[in-house]
């Protein structure tokens, strides 16, 4: 499948439509649509039921190393700007970027790559010809793209290119780079580290008192709460807290459809653990995730979880993994991070404690500025955990599996678009565009069609569509041909369609078609919720 295509298909269809798009567009910013809307909402939904609400307790899951609790919580989006500065998000959320004093572009410094070409006008005899990293492009037509949209903006005597396309690094001459949309060479600025936090104020009055940020992450919110959490319920370790909400990177190049947007969803878990079994819990909670995704429908060979090699890992993890998908917007053989799962140990509880930690062997410390006084101050509250039965008091270690909503919600709908050949109603075959998805996920999980505009099969349609409509979210069609019909809900993802015909008239059944085999069968009109809550639940 080409990304263009299911592009178009949630545009024409309503699941996604770039925000503002009347007024060209906001990069980075989405809105889901009618059908979108529903889409995302099935996937935070059965996150939430899958992880929380339907969690029991008393029994511990298969392979998991015991059994344990799951609350929830839903924290503001905006919180004290102290907890950005103890997370660490306030001096170290920065990406490298470099700008162009000619074009005005922003880049991430980790993204532009480029081929040396030979210019007969410089020293060395040659110039090194930048683009942004293309997702969707391998590395020999992405040196080629270099070449020619270089030769396009006509820097007079650039020649033929010499060995393959390579990373923009500080060992490149600032000088002798043409930047990627600029003429001249050398127009690009030195890297600057650039926050991806957006800031606001609170109240009246903007100064640097009142400045508060926008999240760029639930957990914070899940770490502050955690006494909150302990102290009002009867929860004990170990023990998850989990979280769906907004989150916000001012992100220097959003790119890929939603992939890589500047306010997206996060759908969190923080899991309290003792640090002896710590290791344990980050096994399970790495594989419980993976299979999540399995379970809904992503299929094997474009899935995978990839461990971190020691050196890719952050500076408090004892180890992390992450749930990837190969996105078609990527080159074959790339993957792109649908879910993190990191072992943090008691970093961040520390944090929230103490103040903002550095590492210092295998430990961390207090960092502290050149008076010796903490850089930034923790609460001072105390976030160690008291075992009642044993006495033990200790600062849990942390697992946390960290979704993206969005990011699901794309992998879901890319691993769904299907396109096959149907023979229409005069038995030609055409094509036929279908969304795959999983009946769970899926925006409308039934349609009900009268097959003609009369002879009483649409009051018939109209009750079954009302008994339906109390249960599942259905959609109700009598215009157009029921062959078109059908495809348009078959585009929408709609496992199934139920249709009045002649026959319901005389023995009061309905035909049941389903979406993906195009398999079609009677049952009783009466029986029709039931027999969608069964599949459904199948
Ligand atoms: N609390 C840990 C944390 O936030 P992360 O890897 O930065 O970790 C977790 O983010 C998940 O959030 C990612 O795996 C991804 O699914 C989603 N995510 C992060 N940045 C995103 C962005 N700019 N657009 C869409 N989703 C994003």
């Amino acid at each position: 499948m080409e990304m263009d295509q299911l592009v178009a298909l949630c545009r024409r269809r309503g699941f996604l439509f770039q925000s503002s798009e009347i007024y060209g567009g906001l990069s980075g910013f989405w809105d889901y649509g009618p059908l979108g809307v529903e889409l995302k909402r099935n996937v935070r939904e059965a996150w939430w039921h899958d992880m929380v609400t339907s969690h029991n307790e008393l029994v511990p899951p298969p392979r998991a190393p015991g059994a344990y609790e799951m609350v929830g919580l839903d924290c503001s989006i905006i919180m004290h700007p102290q907890v950005w500065k103890c997370s660490g998000h306030y001096d170290l959320f920065c990406d490298l970027k470099v700008d162009c004093r000619e074009s005005k572009g922003r880049y991430r410094y980790d993204q532009l790559v480029g081929v040396w070409a030979s210019h007969h006008r410089y020293p060395n005899g040659r110039v090194f010809c930048a683009v942004e990293e293309g997702p969707d492009a391998e590395q020999e037509s992405q040196k080629r793209a270099a070449w020619f949209f270089q030769k396009k903006m006509k820097l007079k005597g650039l020649g033929t290119i010499h060995g393959n396309l390579e990373k923009l690094t500080s060992v490149h001459d600032l000088s002798m780079v043409l930047a990627p949309h600029a003429r001249e060479l050398g127009s690009l600025t030195e890297p600057r580290e650039f926050n991806l936090m957006f800031e606001t104020y609170t109240g009246a009055v903007r100064n640097e008192e009142s400045k508060a940020f926008l999240r760029p992450e639930t957990a914070q919110g899940i770490f502050v709460n955690f006494k909150n959490v302990v102290d009002s319920t009867r929860v004990k370790i170990p023990f998850g807290i989990a979280q769906i909400g907004k989150s916000f990177r001012n992100e220097i190049t959003p790119r890929n459809f939603t992939f890589r947007s500047r306010e997206f969803e996060q759908m969190e878990i923080e899991f309290f653990c003792h640090p002896g079994n710590s290791p344990a819990w980050y096994e399970y909670w790495r594989d419980r995730r993976y299979r999540w995704y399995v379970e809904l429908g992503l299929s094997g060979e474009r899935l995978r979880l990839r461990d971190h090699d020691p050196e890719e890992l952050s500076h408090y993890s004892g180890g992390t993994a992450d749930v990837e998908y190969a996105f078609p917007f990527l080159a074959e053989g790339e993957f792109g991070e649908l879910e993190g799962v990191a072992h943090r140990g008691d970093f961040d509880l520390r944090s929230h404690m103490e103040g903002k930690l550095v590492r210092e062997g295998d430990d961390f410390a207090l960092e502290k500025d050149a008076q010796g006084n903490p850089c930034h101050r923790g609460s001072g509250k105390d976030l160690t955990y008291l075992n009642q039965e044993t006495k033990e008091r200790y600062t849990p270690h942390v697992i946390e599996p960290s979704a993206g909503a969005d990011r699901a919600t794309l992998a879901f709908l890319c691993e769904a678009y299907r396109e096959d050949e149907q023979p229409d109603e005069k038995g030609k075959l055409q094509k036929r565009v279908f969304l795959r998805l999983h009946p769970r996920l899926a925006p409308v999980k039934a349609a009900v069609f009268p097959l003609v505009k009369k002879d009483g099969m649409p009051e018939v349609a109209r009750e079954i569509y009302g008994q339906l409509k109390r249960h599942f979210n259905t959609f109700y069609d009598e215009k157009g041909a029921v062959g078109r019909r059908y495809r348009r809900q078959d585009e929408a993802g709609t496992p199934y369609c139920i249709t009045v015909d002649g026959q319901t008239l005389q023995d009061g059944t309905v035909t049941i078609r389903d979406r993906d085999t195009l398999a079609q069968w009677r049952v009783k009109k009466e029986e029709c919720v039931e027999e969608i809550r069964g599949r459904l639940r199948a």
